[in-house]
């Protein structure tokens, strides 16, 4: 069991949140959460209020207090998801000027895994440079861009080919765990694998 924070923005897509938080939970983990302002008036909008249900801890985004602000804690990553451009612009220029944003800064610094989930379209430079740039510095860009070649039947089942990879690099789940989840690529077993 390992400890890991979730970090929730304005941008669309809450959905992949609380997917998150709870194979996070399922897999045995603790989630503790942040959400920004935005985040919580999107949750909300979007119908994700469950989100809230799986979280061990819930920080208020101004608490610089919290333990996830401190790189002492032991915390094993952190995702944000899904990440606004603000926040992400935030992030790429260490502002740390809210929880958030100074714990995805935290695992930066201690070399921790940092998966962060863009959402928006299309992308300005400023976007690509800013994903750039977290990337330099170590995270994981992972774009909220579901995969439909295994098939999925429902939005959850989409939205979880996406959250199969976040925990992944999370480093969150087994490989047989994330295969719980998406079925990984076998080839094309229709045409016989040719
Ligand atoms: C319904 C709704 C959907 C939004 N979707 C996005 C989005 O997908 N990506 C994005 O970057 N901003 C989106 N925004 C705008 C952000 O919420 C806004 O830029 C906010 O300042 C982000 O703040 P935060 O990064 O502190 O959460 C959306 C806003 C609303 C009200």
């Amino acid at each position: 069991m390992s400890r890991y924070v979730l970090g929730v923005t304005g941008a669309s897509g809450a959905i992949y949140a609380l997917r998150t938080a709870m194979h996070l939970k399922r897999l045995g983990h603790e989630v503790s959460l942040v959400v920004t302002a935005p985040g919580r008036e999107v949750v909300e909008y979007e119908g994700q209020n469950a989100l809230f249900g799986f979280a061990d801890k819930t920080f208020d985004v101004d608490d610089f207090f919290a333990e996830c602000a401190s790189g002492s804690a032991d915390y094993a990553g952190m995702a944000v998801v899904p990440c606004s451009m603000g926040t992400l612009g935030r992030i790429a220029s260490g502002t740390s000027d809210n929880l958030l944003v100074r714990s995805a800064d935290v695992c930066l610094k201690e070399r921790r895994p940092l998966v962060i989930v863009p959402r928006e379209m299309p992308y300005n430079l400023i976007h690509l440079e800013n994903m750039e740039r977290v990337t330099r510095a170590g995270a994981i860009v992972i774009p909220a861009s579901p995969q439909f070649y295994s098939k999925p039947a429902t939005v959850e089942e989409l939205v979880d080919t996406v959250v199969a990879k976040i925990l992944k690099h999370l480093g969150a789940g087994s490989a047989a765990d994330c295969a719980g989840i998406v079925k990984p690529w076998e080839g094309n077993v229709a045409a016989g694998n040719q």
